[in-house]
């Protein structure tokens, strides 16, 4: 459990370093993040490097003890390139190349800018890769960040073409695939084939579900160029890529299987603001805490990555610039966020960043320091964790400590990408279904792990599978074979990996673990609510209902007009609905008693976590709330009155 700062030395006269390093590590700061933005400054014209400002600010980090996790400057591509290479360009569906000015100009797909990123990944990695205070490497910067995944570049266009060949072998085996009887879209070739857009009316599902595979892994491949000039420039260093919140444009998975580290960058107001697909009621709620979930999902999402080797890049210090309103967090929250990640397993929160920019793009973004070089709050909170930490590092030992998580919920991108590609109901989203799901388990007091559907489950009692559209059979098999408790939500099951409807309809491979077969379907605007009954508590179900015909499935909660809602069969349910968090929170309590799992229904201001021997409370409530683990001593921080915006932690199991 150490602390970062994001930092920027090239934006700053470089006689504030020292003074900056040394405050760092006052303040308890472990590791600095720098260079994922500054090609122009290491490359001010073709060939011509300029190192010498690069090696101070390392060294001057390195002299009070800081370790660096150096970021390759791919994100932005400087103007020379630009002008010398126009076709490195990201193309919109407009077919309008993206502009200089900002940052992620540049196309996945290039092979001229592969070859120029891998130059400069290469001299840069040659020169730092076994500096003793480089301890990490950043590749690139938050990947498909401003809608940057899918580009519709003539290098894009031939590259689908190639991938499609590939992976179809033959035209009349994509012809098949797609469905391309349908309206006369046969293809005599591959070479006929464009990217899916501009066309009049909706592209062909199957169409637009692989030009996202392929863009996706095309950010893979490119990915992968940098990791392997990293490993074999700078062995042993480990390496991390840094993700956003609710962001599903690639396969992260598939990214992950290349780092040693997953990271993220949370920033939980701006989240709540404009991307949870929350109400207007809840977004003023959690208005300056962010809602309790926002971070946790995404922690425990990128936990799954790395055989649970996760970081927090960034960690949102005060208010940002980039939300449609951007609150300041309430005292405290600071705080909460870092100690929360702690909780679910991070090994690092590094904070964005050291001080605020007086100028430029993020000129209204908070850091941990005002841009008079004052401490602002979120400084003064991050100082407030590293003396917590060390206070509590006294006591028992901080390393290495494991979620053990009884309950996973598995997500999938490709399931996201046929939701969006296919909603059928205009409020439909995979994520958010599966986020809502995940709140109802953290709001019952369960630790959860969010898994891709092919990991390892053998250690979980209770499988979640809120709105996994596309399962194969290889996950039928294991959720058959094993013993966990399993709960599928509406659409699971539903489409091929080919986006089609299963010819056994759906829930498809899922239909003898369900013992069901779901005939027909209907999706239903906002404020149209279809009440199930059968459940101690209430069951409202909303956005989705389907019909199903049972074979083998017992109804556990039944539509007012007798259809089931809720079936059971053997360790398996089903729900034939789309609920909110409290009709999920009454499926999964059944669930966790059918598993063994206890559990207690929280305040939805108050978030409880277990990681290795310790218990973490995280109050985002207003007032004080009081909790406390059953049989817990002493606490080691805080006590079972948390303050608002406070944080307890107990030592709850002998230190491994
Ligand atoms: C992240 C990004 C940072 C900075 C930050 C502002 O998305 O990685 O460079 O822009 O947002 O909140």
């Amino acid at each position: 459990m150490q602390l970062g700062v994001c930092y920027y030395p090239e934006q700053w006269p470089a006689e504030g370093w020292a003074e900056d390093a040394r405050r760092m590590r006052e303040l308890g700061i472990a590791w600095v993040r720098i260079g994922e933005f500054a090609w122009s400054e290491i490359e001010p014209e073709p060939g011509r490097l300029e190192w010498g400002w690069l090696d101070r600010a390392i060294a001057t980090l390195h002299g009070e003890g800081l370790k660096v996790v150096l970021g390759t400057p791919t994100a932005t591509p400087p103007k020379w390139l630009v002008d010398a290479h126009p076709e490195i360009l990201a193309v919109d569906e407009h077919g309008r190349p993206r502009g200089f000015g900002s940052r992620r100009h540049y196309c996945f797909a290039s092979p001229v800018y592969r070859e120029l990123s891998a130059r400069i990944v290469t001299v840069m990695a040659q020169r730092y890769g076994q500096h003793p205070a480089v301890a990490a490497w950043q590749t690139d910067n938050e990947y498909g960040c401003h809608d940057t995944v899918l580009s519709y570049s003539p290098a894009a266009r031939l590259g689908f073409r190639r991938w499609l060949a590939q992976r179809y072998g033959s035209v009349e085996a994509l012809n098949a695939a797609w469905g391309t009887v349908f309206w006369s879209q046969r293809y005599r070739h591959f070479d006929e084939v464009d990217a899916p857009v501009g066309t009049v009316t909706e592209a062909n599902p199957a169409h637009r579900l692989d030009y996202r595979r392929y863009c996706s892994d095309e950010v893979v491949a490119y990915n992968r160029m940098q990791v392997a000039i990293l490993r074999a420039q700078s062995p042993g260093r480990p390496i991390a890529h840094n993700y956003m919140g609710f962001f599903t444009e690639f396969d992260h998975h598939a990214v992950a299987r290349d780092l040693d580290i997953a990271s993220w960058d949370s920033y939980p107001l701006g989240f709540t603001q404009d991307r949870a697909g929350l109400a207007d009621d809840e977004k003023r709620r959690w208005l300056r805490t962010g809602h309790p979930d926002i971070p946790a999902f995404h922690h425990d999402l990128y936990r799954g990555m790395n055989g649970g080797r996760w970081w927090v890049m960034e960690q949102q210090p005060g208010p940002v610039n980039w939300a449609p309103w951007n609150p300041a967090p309430a005292d405290g929250m600071v705080r909460l966020w870092t100690w929360q990640a702690f909780a679910h397993g991070a090994e690092v929160v590094s904070y964005f960043r050291w001080r605020q920019a007086p100028f430029a793009q993020e000129q209204m973004h908070a850091g941990l320091n005002r841009p008079d070089r004052a401490l602002d709050q979120g400084g003064r909170e991050a100082a407030q964790v590293a003396q917590e930490l060390q206070q509590i590092a006294t006591k028992t030992h901080l390393r290495g400590l494991r979620v053990q998580a009884p309950v996973a919920l598995l997500f999938d991108y490709a399931s996201h990408w046929i939701g969006q590609i296919q909603p059928q109901g205009a409020d439909y989203s995979v994520i958010h279904e599966c986020f809502r799901a995940y709140g109802a388990l953290r709001g019952l007091g369960l630790d959860v792990d969010v898994l891709p559907p092919d990991a390892d489950l053998a250690g979980h009692a209770l499988i979640v599978l809120p709105a996994l559209l596309h399962a194969d059979d290889a996950l039928a098999a294991r959720l058959a074979a094993g013993t966990a408790q399993i709960v599928v939500g509406p659409r699971g099951g539903s489409k091929t990996a080919q986006l089609s409807i299963p010819d056994t309809l759906p829930p498809g491979p899922l239909a003898a673990l369900l013992g069901l077969k779901v005939t027909r379907v209907e999706s239903l605007p906002p404020g149209i609510v279809e009440p199930a009954a059968g459940l101690a508590q209430p069951l409202p179900l909303m956005r989705w209902r389907e019909r199903v015909e049972p074979a083998g499935a017992v109804a556990e909660a039944c539509y007012a007009d007798g259809e089931p809602a809720l079936l059971r069969h053997g360790r398996a349910r089903y729900l034939a609905g789309c609920p909110d968090v409290d009709g999920w929170r009454a499926v999964f309590e059944r669930a966790a008693a059918d598993a063994g799992l206890s559990t207690q229904r929280l305040p939805d201001a108050l978030r409880v976590s277990r990681v290795g021997s310790l218990t973490v409370a995280c109050n985002l409530a207003d007032e004080p709330q009081t909790w406390q683990p059953t049989g817990a001593a002493g606490a080691l921080l805080g006590g079972p009155t948390i303050p608002p915006h406070g944080v307890a932690v107990w030592q709850t199991a002998p230190a491994g």
